[in-house]
């Protein structure tokens, strides 16, 4: 299989005034001190902080996304955000489908398939998020509900280039609790099986899927070493700068 260079993107929900941009000043820091080789780092702050996000990480090689849009280009829709104004404030990536939209926002399989669709039309990629929810997992039908989520939501231009998975259970999400290795290989091999029969094997085999849900400096390794696991969507542990190079040195020897 193609080796894919791994992805950790740290999702900072509705988190952050002006002063959390010290933590983005520090994170620059230690990765020039201490750089990573094998995966690539991005930060999603949200909108209300793009553009000072970019100017702080200008020529870092620190990636800037941001957490939702409008699936239409412009026009009349009052507090909506379009895909052409997050790449105009910095972003080149774009977190669609998280469960707290699909969940809080009644996001569809459709409507995210659409906002992925507006982040390729404005050059950006799309994080695309998929995930059980504690309800679904306890009566087995994980594999189901992905398959589903992932026929409806991701768009058939979808390429390694332009798209990222993110497997995130929705009970692990902010919760403490984790799959095990095990389980999260086994849905992490399907998801890449589904993305095959979706895509094609050309983009599934070079497409990465991260993994995300409590993600935490003392469960990173583990988890980022498993098969078809190419890096991790991270929640709370992505505020502090510590406890994300706590994450991210799961890359370092
Ligand atoms: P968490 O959130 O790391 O706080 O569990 C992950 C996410 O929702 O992306």
């Amino acid at each position: 299989m193609t080796a894919i260079k791994s992805l950790v993107a740290g999702n900072w929900k509705m988190n952050g005034l002006g002063a959390s941009l010290e933590e983005l000043v520090a994170l620059r820091r230690e990765l020039e001190a201490r750089p990573l080789v094998e995966a690539d780092v991005m930060v999603c702050p949200p909108a209300t902080l793009l553009s000072r996000a970019a100017d702080i990480l200008a020529g870092s090689g620190i990636a800037l996304g941001a957490q939702d849009c409008s699936p239409l280009p412009a026009g009349a829709h009052t507090g909506d955000i379009s895909t052409e104004m997050l790449a105009d404030a910095g972003a080149t990536a774009i977190i669609v489908g998280h469960s707290e939209r699909r969940i809080d926002h009644g996001e569809t399989d459709a409507l995210i398939d659409e906002k992925a669709q507006a982040a390729y039309r404005a050059g950006l990629t799309a994080i695309i998020c998929v995930g059980e929810t504690k309800t679904h997992y306890r009566a087995g039908e994980t594999l189901d509900v992905l398959r589903g989520q992932l026929e409806g939501s991701v768009p058939e231009a979808a390429t390694a280039e332009t798209t990222v998975i993110a497997y995130e259970p929705v009970w692990a999400i902010g919760s403490g609790l984790t799959p095990t290795p095990e389980d999260v290989a086994e849905v992490h091999g399907f998801i890449r099986a589904t993305l095959n029969t979706l895509l094609g094997e050309s983009q599934s085999g070079a497409m990465r899927i991260l993994y995300g849900g409590s993600v935490k400096p003392g469960n990173a390794r583990a988890l980022l070493s498993v098969a078809n696991v190419n890096g991790a969507l991270v929640g709370g542990a992505s505020l502090k700068t510590s406890d994300f190079n706590g994450i991210l040195s799961a890359y370092r020897d």
